[in-house]
């Protein structure tokens, strides 16, 4: 039986991370898609959360990503973090065997346990709506992307040590690295 492992990315990971990523999202316009260097721009600053940066080993093979990193939510009452989910990206030769899933969720389940409360991502949603995602406008929440509507989703994570604390709203801020995309 070929064997899965999810777990945190370790340096040694950084060039099968890259290649997964360059070629899930590969597009004949560009020759290195533009996930790629997020992620790198990422992995070296301030919004990176080293055990939230998930793979999914398979036969030994790195082959699933997804990625959680810092974000912050502004309001009037103050910043309060989230976290921001992407790129998620799963090598083609291993789609469609729930590899995708499964790194997410794994990603999810770590967050939860470190206490964190939201997570927005920018995607399908009839992708995403397997995890609970849903409309991040319909949660209060605000980006670059609201104007897109349902692609733009958040996540209320269970409380990890029961108070149940109301999620925030307001202007989520990404870091810099996420003009790029
Ligand atoms: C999206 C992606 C990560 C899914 O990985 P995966 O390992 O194939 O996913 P799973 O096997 O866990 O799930 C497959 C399911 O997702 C569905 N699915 C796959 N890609 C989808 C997409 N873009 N939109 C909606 N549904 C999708 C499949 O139909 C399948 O549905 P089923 O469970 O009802 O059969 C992978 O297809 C990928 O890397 N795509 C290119 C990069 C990308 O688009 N990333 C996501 C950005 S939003």
């Amino acid at each position: 039986m070929t064997t899965l492992r999810l777990r945190p990315e370790d340096p040694a990971d950084t060039g099968a991370v890259r290649r997964v990523l360059a070629a899930a999202f590969a597009r004949p316009d560009v020759a290195t898609p533009p996930e790629v260097g997020l992620v790198d721009e990422l992995r070296g600053s301030e919004s990176w959360l080293p055990a939230l940066a998930m793979v999914a080993e398979y036969g030994g093979e790195v082959v699933g990503y997804a990625l959680l990193t810092r974000v912050r939510v502004h309001s009037d009452q103050g910043d309060v973090p989230a976290l921001a989910l992407g790129p998620v990206a799963v090598a083609r030769h291993r789609q469609r065997i729930g590899l995708g899933t499964a790194v997410v969720q794994a990603a999810l389940d770590a967050a939860t346990e470190l206490g964190e409360r939201l997570v927005v991502v920018l995607g399908d949603p009839a992708y995403y709506r397997r995890f609970g995602f849903g409309r991040a406008d319909r949660m209060g929440l605000t980006s670059p992307w609201s104007g897109l509507g349902e692609p733009w989703q958040a996540l209320v994570l269970p409380p990890a040590t029961g108070g149940e604390g109301t999620p925030p709203q307001g202007e989520v801020i990404f870091p810099s690295p996420w003009s790029k995309v």
